[in-house]
């Protein structure tokens, strides 16, 4: 389209819109980009833009993050111009306005002092409809992940992390999360939830298993006075509570049929009727669920809708046990480790060496959430100033699995990275010489001075 735009004068140039009044918005970028042959066009107030896109709607705009932040700005523009790509200018090169810029539906973020090649390169970029190059996203990953103090070393989570962040950045969209009990879907959850433009409104999780059918309808769509015995006033569902926000249906295989059916009504009509109500109310709530069950199958047998199985599959993220990722182990439990040290305060400063081999040689069934468990006891038993292995109150290591094949939720072959498989077993032969390297070497066929290294590459 750009080199078309370039090479035949008769067709119409690609319009780029610039909105900001100071000297980069318009004594730089224009003439970058007319340079570059675009149609530059200079908006100098968030009014004089909307007016602009809505006589000759551009193809893509730039404007600086303090714009894009404006209340109601970027949904007027894109009421406009539906699938107009936003790139974003900061002052800075900090991680808030990155992720302040994705909320805001920025595919890309241009930070000052604008360098004319790197604005180029992500024009084209945006209205050519490629991705932005990863940078904006592991941007906002890194930042999120910080901010709840956790490091996502592997390259598996960082995928899960990415998704998530896509799927973030169209607010409406229905996301499904499944994986095994305990491996951190509410916290993907509440991820998707904060890096979207919804972050200000509610999160509000509901729990599918802990409520009989009637109690759970009420819950969900609220009631209207009189609607059952005990009903003696009107009460919002949550579904409404969330109106704005995110709600995460939790545990959803466990829904009954006949809620699945009035769940759907609402999925597609975006409104519903309270329990006793005549009047329908429509919400504006991102819808996410997540499962620990295989829900395919409950497809297949019956158990639950096709149409709402597909009606909430629009992406799917499988959060990845943790046994399939062991690269996290030590971030997570290093993490949980200062947090609880500091709560009961108890100065450790980290685990010993066999606590860690353990650790890493563990299988963990209950993933993160046993993990967790796990460094508070330790937090709470240990004596300091390191963790160690008989404070984890680890089942004995008989024999441990972890250069077998990991499997996923439905017994199928999940692929580990090659340096996920050489840390594991580099840990499990560890284990077994007791820490005693020469032996270790010996066993693994490889120099004690290559296995030092490799000891201190894993952080083993
Ligand atoms: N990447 C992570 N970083 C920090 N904490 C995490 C991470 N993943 C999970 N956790 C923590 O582990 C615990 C379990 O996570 P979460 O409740 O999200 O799991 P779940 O998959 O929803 O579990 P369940 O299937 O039992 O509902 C929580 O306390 C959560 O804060
Ligand atoms: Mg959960």
């Amino acid at each position: 389209m750009l080199a078309e735009a370039t090479t035949h004068s008769v067709s119409r140039l690609t319009r780029v819109m610039t909105i900001g009044d100071d000297a980069d918005m318009r004594g730089a970028l224009g003439p970058a980009l007319s340079g570059a042959g675009f149609e530059a066009v200079e908006a100098t107030s968030r009014e004089d833009a909307l007016a602009r896109a809505a006589a000759s709607p551009p193809e893509l705009v730039i404007m600086d993050l303090e714009s894009a932040r404006s209340e109601g700005f970027v949904e007027a523009l894109k009421r406009t111009c539906p699938s107009l790509p936003i790139l974003v200018v900061s002052d800075d090169h900090a991680d808030l306005s990155a992720v302040q810029a994705f909320r805001c539906g920025a595919v890309d973020l241009l930070e000052r002092p604008l360098d004319r090649e790197r604005v180029v390169s992500a024009v084209n970029r945006a209205v050519s409809g490629r991705r932005a190059d990863g940078g904006l996203i592991d941007r906002c990953v890194a930042a999120t992940c910080g901010a709840v103090g956790v490091v996502a070393k592997s390259g598996l989570m960082r995928n899960v992390y990415r998704t998530v962040l896509r799927a973030a950045a169209s607010s409406r969209t229905t996301v499904l999360i499944e994986g095994e009990s305990g491996v951190g879907k509410e916290h993907v959850a509440r991820m998707l939830h904060s890096a979207s433009s919804r972050w200000a409104g509610p999160f509000v999780a509901l729990n599918c298993a802990a409520l009989p059918e009637t109690l759970l309808e009420a819950e969900l769509f609220g009631y209207e006075k009189g609607a059952f015995s005990g009903a003696t006033a009107r009460k919002p569902g949550l579904i409404e509570t969330a109106n704005g926000g995110t709600l995460l249906l939790d545990e959803i295989g466990e829904m009954s049929l006949g809620l699945q059916a009035k769940l759907l009504r609402a999925l597609q009509e975006r409104s519903f009727l309270r329990v006793g109500g005549i009047e329908s109310v429509s919400v504006d709530v991102r819808i996410v669920a997540s499962t620990n069950r295989d829900l395919e199958a409950a497809v297949r047998e019956g158990q639950f809708r096709g149409d709402l199985y597909y009606r909430l599959n629009v992406v799917r993220v499988r959060v990845p046990s943790l046994r399939e990722r062991p690269s996290d182990i030590l971030g997570l439990a290093r993490g949980f480790l200062q947090g609880f040290a500091r709560e009961v305060g108890n100065p450790l400063r980290g685990f010993t060496k066999t606590a860690v081999v353990a650790l890493l040689a563990y299988s963990w069934p209950g993933n993160v959430r046993e993990l967790e468990n796990m460094t508070e006891r330790a937090a709470v038993l240990s004596r300091g100033p390191l963790v160690r292995r008989s404070d984890l109150g680890l089942p004995p290591p008989a024999a441990p699995k972890l250069d077998a094949p990991a499997t996923g939720q439905d017994g199928s072959t999940v692929e580990r990275t090659l340096e996920d498989v050489e840390r594991a077993h580099l840990a499990r032969v560890l284990y077994r010489c007791q820490g005693n390297r020469s032996h270790a070497a010996a066993e693994l066929g490889i120099h004690r001075t290559t296995l030092a290294k490799k000891i201190r590459d894993y952080g083993l």
